[in-house]
């Protein structure tokens, strides 16, 4: 199979128009058989339950070539129950769970050309999506929803690829206290525009959360879960329940304890704590962002520095990245299940 002549080492977090899509509508009741096409077009009604009520969750994974040449993806089971989580949240009927892995594993060997090429530092990013597509006037669920996979190559989701960035304390909220920061839904999103179009016009690259009740603890960001390093070198992840439960962040817990001994504690993390200087690293954990390190983070006006620094990812980081980054490109041996052979 011939790969398509892009510049793959150049290529940033964008969209590509590729070959196939995955599509599966559910109508009466019932989800069809589904199918690939070509046609990367969705003509729907203009009252459609999506357009207005913004009834739509999606869901995001990466397929990779690896070292020996096969394509695989990385733990696409989750993505399937997280996105029935997030279905039930807004109303919506689940993909089927086993049929949500299948159709990921048929879109990318669909698109098997488009995947970048091992060493290149770009991945096949996947998009699993589902929305009402049926019209609905007064506020309910649609009826019908289109499930919906397609595949666009991509590069590292923040410029500079693996050097430390820098983030704001972010004055607005993305979740509500019992609302729905928890599941990926689209409308999680909307609500997070404003913030980071405002944080790159004043230079940071992305927002940090607080808790919405309180605002006194560290959330996470617009795309991705945070994690800290504390002195002694253990890793610290905040814990709520408002942040999306992120696939990686659960990976590097296990990679954390299990293949590198370290010490793992899920806690309530304050600003407070962050500003006294309780961590010496910290970092953005995510599909898209993989591990993308924090060198310092502004909270109005106040500089909270990292020793780590901004030229480089410190020790602890950099061990988590090349761990877990060589599980997924089949450097290391995976834990069970976590690999999905597509070809
Ligand atoms: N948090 C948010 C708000 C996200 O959009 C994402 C991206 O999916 C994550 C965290 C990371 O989750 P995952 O590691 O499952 O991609
Ligand atoms: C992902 O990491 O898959 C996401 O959905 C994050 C998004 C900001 C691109």
């Amino acid at each position: 199979m011939e790969k398509k002549n892009l510049d793959w080492g150049n290529l940033g977090f964008a969209y590509h128009v590729t070959d196939y899509r995955y599509v599966s509508m559910f109508q009466n009741g019932a989800w069809d058989d589904g199918a690939l096409i070509t046609d990367d077009k969705i003509v729907m009604s203009e009252d459609a339950g999506v357009l207005h009520y913004s009834q739509s969750v999606f869901e995001g994974l990466k397929a990779y070539e690896t070292e020996d040449g096969h394509i695989v993806c990385f733990r696409p089971d989750l993505n399937a129950s997280r996105m029935a989580d997030s279905a039930a949240r807004l109303e919506m009927p689940a993909f089927p769970e086993d049929r949500f892995v299948d159709a990921v594993v048929e879109t990318v060997r669909a698109n098997a050309a488009w995947v970048p090429p091992y060493g290149s530092g770009a991945t096949l990013y996947v998009r699993p999506m589902m929305f009402g597509i049926s019209p609905v006037i007064g506020v309910k669920p649609a009826d019908d929803y289109m499930f919906r996979i397609f595949v666009t190559p991509v590069g590292p989701y923040f410029k500079g690829g693996a050097k430390p960035i820098y983030v704001r304390v972010s004055d607005f909220d993305r979740a509500a206290p019992r609302g729905t920061g928890h599941i990926k839904a689209g409308l999680n999103y909307a609500m997070s525009l404003h913030a980071i179009v405002d944080a790159h016009k004043k230079g940071f690259a992305e927002n940090i959360y607080l808790d919405p009740g309180t605002r006194t603890r560290i959330e996470e960001t617009g795309g991705a879960n945070i994690i800290f390093v504390d002195a002694d070198g253990n890793l610290v992840i905040p814990a709520s329940t408002s942040i999306l439960p992120s696939i990686t962040r659960r990976s590097i817990h296990y990679v954390a304890e299990n293949y590198l001994g370290l010490k793992v504690t899920e806690r309530e993390v304050t600003l407070q704590e962050v500003k006294e200087g309780n961590f010496v690293e910290c970092g953005l954990c995510g599909t898209a962002a993989v591990i993308s390190p924090v060198g310092m983070i502004n909270d109005h006006g106040e500089d909270i520095a990292f020793p780590s620094g901004m030229e480089k990812m410190g020790p602890t980081m950099q061990k988590l990245y090349d761990t877990l980054t060589g599980i997924q490109m089949g450097r290391i041996e995976a834990p069970e299940g976590w690999i999905v052979r597509i070809m």
